[in-house]
């Protein structure tokens, strides 16, 4: 059984296979949402000046994107005092992930960052700010209540605190057959059981970051979904439609036990907007100021907006390093370390191929919330 406390966390170091050297898709799509962070930002320092902002980055994992959300906040928020009087605004900025991320080297490229002084300006001096790392599970408390004026989090709040109870059973005949996530031949119950998860975790989410924030506090949320309302339509069934297809070629190789992959499930759901509407209306405790759907390239390295892929062959290699990255925990804590090659080798093939048919896209959805 998949145990995502436990288990789950991106790929650590600084080697080839990281995900810091991997995250590129993930650092654009930053870049991407900075007009939302920006504007959070400066509504928030605007409305309550408080004398200690307090930011949070919601699975900030191990690559440098974490500092590129912090230096965006330090600058606007040093741009914002420019003019201000009295005592400056001191920044406390929080990075939480899963236990099992590796701190270590995120700290370390902090120091480097400090040491860049990437977040100072021409003209004036950046706000003080101080980061301290936050180990646990972002569908727990972590905060004092009404002590936080931030959250962001990007790329995370498509993955679940657990595979649904009803699909992950240490039972006599497993579900989904040898798919990972919802595929054409789930069934309407199984779907269910992936979009009852999503409602759950959601909905918990909320309620756990309205007690956190303060009256006026704000949260940028941006994670992976769906275009289509067609809940068997949406790019993640295609992509880890493909990472099953690997494991099912590496149980005809003898490499993987039928068994262990029928009983293997993913923790994730991409949701779409309405989705993701339906939940936040019905908690009735934030108003959603903004949100927003666009599209990226699967290859991590290709900003090209028409419909042709040019390599590929370049491109699953880029895709698969990007993947393994993001799945190598998982896969390790329940297949072992032996499978990981052979695995994206198989996945790398696929991908290719299906690349040449269509260049699929991630939708990714951003939506801005305001405490009530
Ligand atoms: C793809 S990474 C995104 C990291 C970073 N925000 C970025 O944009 O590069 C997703 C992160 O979410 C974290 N995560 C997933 N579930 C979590 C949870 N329940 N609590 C805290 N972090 C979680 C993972 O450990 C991982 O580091």
């Amino acid at each position: 059984m998949v145990n995502v406390e436990h288990d789950f966390h991106m790929a650590e170091g600084e080697g080839d296979w990281s995900y810091s050297k991997n995250s590129r898709r993930q650092e654009i799509v930053i870049r991407e949402t900075k007009p939302i962070i920006l504007s959070a930002t400066i509504e928030v320092y605007t409305a309550l000046l408080p004398k200690t902002m307090v930011i949070v980055d919601l699975g900030c994992s191990s690559g440098p994107n974490t500092l590129l959300f912090i230096s965006y906040v330090i600058r606007v928020i040093a741009d914002q005092c420019k003019t201000s009087e009295g005592d400056p605004v001191e920044l406390q900025f929080f990075l939480n992930d899963l236990p099992g991320n590796d701190f270590n080297e995120l700290f370390r490229a902090l120091e480097k960052f400090k040491k860049s002084n990437i977040a100072d300006q021409p003209g004036h001096a950046p706000p003080f700010y101080y980061v301290s790392g936050l180990p646990e599970s972002y569908y727990n408390r972590l905060f004092p209540r009404q002590s936080v004026h931030i959250f962001h989090s990007s790329y995370c709040l498509h993955w679940r605190s657990q595979v649904p109870k009803g699909i992950d059973a240490s039972r006599e005949t497993y579900l989904n057959e040898d798919n990972i996530y919802i595929t054409n031949t789930t069934t309407p119950d199984e779907v269910k059981q992936f979009q009852e998860q999503f409602h759950n975790d959601f909905s918990l989410f909320l309620k756990l970051r309205h007690e956190e924030l303060v009256y006026g506090g704000k949260m940028v949320l941006v994670f992976l979904g769906r275009k289509d309302e067609d809940v068997y339509n949406g790019d993640l069934n295609q992509l880890f439609g493909l990472v099953a297809r690997s494991l099912q070629s590496l149980v005809l190789k003898d490499l993987v036990e039928k068994e262990k992959l029928e009983s293997f499930h993913l923790p994730v759901y991409g949701p779409s907007v309405a989705e993701v509407k339906e939940v936040v209306m019905q908690s009735k405790i934030f108003n959603m100021d903004q949100i927003t759907l666009f599209e990226a390239n699967w290859d991590p390295f290709d900003d090209s907006e028409g419909c042709d892929v040019h390599d590929s062959t370049r491109s699953s290699l880029n895709v698969a390093k990007c993947i393994r990255s993001v799945l190598k925990s998982l896969i390790v804590s329940y297949f072992g370390e032996a499978i990981l090659d052979a695995l994206f080798v198989e996945f790398r093939c696929l991908v290719a191929k299906h690349l040449e048919e269509e260049k699929t896209k991630f939708a990714v959805i951003a939506t801005s919330l305001k405490k009530i």
